[in-house]
């Protein structure tokens, strides 16, 4: 099989076609979309028909499916333990309201991040199937990082290089004023360590590596200026010419590479349905600085 690849922005983002997902696929072809993906950054993948099992099947394919850690606000769907519930529709059908601790949190994903940022070993990827979609808004918006490193400015670059920021899976609680996690999720999720400037491991390109929702303090840095560090170098990324902007078909399943991208999603019509279905691939190696 070979696929054809069409890239959707200058920056970042491709559709991928001649890939069914409820097919296995050849190595060859899975080679062909490893090497698209470490090229395109975010992959779209249009019209997969994918039921949540052949979702987890083909994230297989790249690695082992994570499963959250956080299981008081049932983001961790009860039915395939590999998915992450991105969604307004609970698992028994009811439309949720904003007001909702789930929905708070998720609220998070409305600021810059890349997933899973705050474990030891970060998630490589995630792959995003959207069921219901949203047409009052809900675009997922991705960041070539790479280049916002290539191209951040000299007074912002000397006070990221050589220097590590801490990921907490607590301060986005902090944050939208959600739950804050309980004591054996915090002890599950210990805050940690990562360097502002990474090297990636498939394509030896270095790029910055912040995640807003998670960041909370930076080596050699009083919490207030580093908070202030984050903000800044998130506006410099935050431009149109980084940035790729999917807007949503029913069944697009999107797969971005956490480790060179940070996304966030524009809000919408909370009395819309919008049902996405999360997978994430566990890293498989620490982050190496650069
Ligand atoms: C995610 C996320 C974006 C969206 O799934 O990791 O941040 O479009 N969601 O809902
Ligand atoms: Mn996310």
């Amino acid at each position: 099989m070979t696929i054809t690849v069409i890239p959707r922005h200058p920056a970042l983002g491709a559709e991928v076609r001649g890939i069914d997902m409820r097919r296995p696929m050849d190595a060859a072809t899975r080679q062909q979309v490893i090497d698209a993906w470490t090229r395109h950054l975010v992959l779209v993948f249009p019209d997969q028909q994918i039921s949540d099992e052949e979702h987890v099947e083909f994230t297989r394919e790249f690695g082992e499916p994570e499963i959250f850690l956080q299981t008081s606000l049932k983001l961790r769907s009860e039915r395939v333990k590999e998915i992450f519930l991105v969604s307004n529709v609970d698992e028994q059908g009811r439309l949720m309201t904003p007001a909702e601790p789930s929905q708070k949190q998720l609220s998070s994903a409305q600021q810059w991040h890349t997933d899973s940022s705050y474990r030891p070993v970060p998630s490589t990827g995630s792959l995003l199937h959207g069921i219901e979609i949203s047409r009052t808004g809900g675009l997922t918006q991705f960041i070539n990082m790479y280049m916002v490193w290539d191209e951040l400015p000299e007074a912002l670059r000397r006070q990221v290089e050589g220097r590590r920021a801490r990921h907490d899976f607590g301060m986005m609680a902090r944050l939208v004023g959600s739950p804050p996690p309980s004591g054996a999720e915090r002890a599950a999720m210990p805050p940690v360590w990562h360097p502002l400037v990474r090297r990636h491991p498939v394509s030896g390109r270095t790029s910055l590596y912040i995640s807003s929702i998670y960041n909370d303090a930076v080596e050699g840095m009083e919490d207030g200026a580093a908070r202030r560090l984050i903000e800044e170098l998130t506006a410099f990324a935050a431009q149109p010419k980084y940035m790729y902007r999917h807007a949503w078909e029913p069944h697009d399943v999107l797969m971005w590479d956490n480790r060179c991208t940070v996304h966030a999603v524009t809000p919408h019509d909370p009395a819309e349905r919008r049902v996405m279905h999360r997978t994430t691939i566990v890293g498989s190696d620490p982050v190496i600085a650069a």
